[in-house]
């Protein structure tokens, strides 16, 4: 099972993505996580992005080529994955449609999260990041057991730099404008599955399987 998740930044692709991963076991390709981990390791290719990431501006896709072609090149792509926050543009998409091609696969499901512009906002500045394995908290919505340490791992918690409103502002609108359309390049290409992403996370990921569990 080969599926892609979209949405507006803040709209839940991250946590749907641990869930549904873990429920379906396949293998989940975040190329923000991806990006995060470059800057954090503090490589030429992290330090070009991050000029981009810092600033609510969507990285070039030469960079996110290289990153995507390694990453789903490796075997542990084989057995199913979920691509998260990308592709991101048209240009995007079609240098996907290529690669697929080569490594003789296809795109199963498009799960597309709606959710009010307001609703993001709360969400973003309440986020929260586990600095050793990545799981997403919220300090109302998922708060940790304890604050500012990671149930799972123990590792401290941090708020990412671009969880900012003034950041979200450039971020929805890069969406708007680049990522948006690409629902119209794969209307005929790909079944588009569109989830309310208002509710809990548990309602939110039951909606989901519903629709998953079809193809598994
Ligand atoms: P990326 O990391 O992909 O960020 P994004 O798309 O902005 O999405 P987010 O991670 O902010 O949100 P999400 O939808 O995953 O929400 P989450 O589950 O965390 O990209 C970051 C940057 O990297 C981009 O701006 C760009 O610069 C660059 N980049 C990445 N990919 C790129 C590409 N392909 N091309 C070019 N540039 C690229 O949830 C948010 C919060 O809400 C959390 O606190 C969570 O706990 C809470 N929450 C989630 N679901 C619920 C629920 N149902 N109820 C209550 N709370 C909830």
């Amino acid at each position: 099972m080969n599926l892609l998740i979209m949405g507006a930044p803040g709209s839940g692709k991250g946590t749907m993505s641990e869930r549904i991963c873990q429920e379906f076991d396949i293998l989940h390709i975040s190329t923000g996580d991806l990006l995060r981990e470059a800057v954090q390791s503090g490589s030429e290719l992290g330090k070009k992005a991050n000029d981009y990431m810092s600033k609510g501006l969507l990285v070039p896709d030469e960079i996110i080529h290289d990153i995507i072609v390694d990453r789903l090149s490796k075997d542990d792509a084989k057995k199913g994955f979920l691509m998260d926050g990308y592709p991101r543009t048209i240009a995007q998409a079609i240098d996907l449609d290529k690669i697929l091609k080569k490594l003789n696969m296809k795109i199963d499901r498009i799960i597309q999260l709606d959710l009010a512009h307001e609703v993001i906002a709360e969400r973003i500045t309440g986020r929260r990041v586990c600095e050793g394995c990545g799981t997403i908290y919220h300090i109302k919505n998922k708060p940790p057991k304890v604050d500012g340490v990671c149930d799972l791992c123990g590792s401290k918690l941090y708020t990412r730099s671009d969880d900012t409103l003034e950041s979200l502002k450039v971020r929805l609108s890069e969406y708007e404008k680049s990522t948006k359309p690409l629902l119209d390049h794969y209307a005929d290409l790909v079944k588009i599955e569109e989830i309310d992403g208002d509710g809990s996370v548990d309602e939110v990921f039951h909606k989901i399987e519903d629709v998953l569990r079809v193809l598994s």
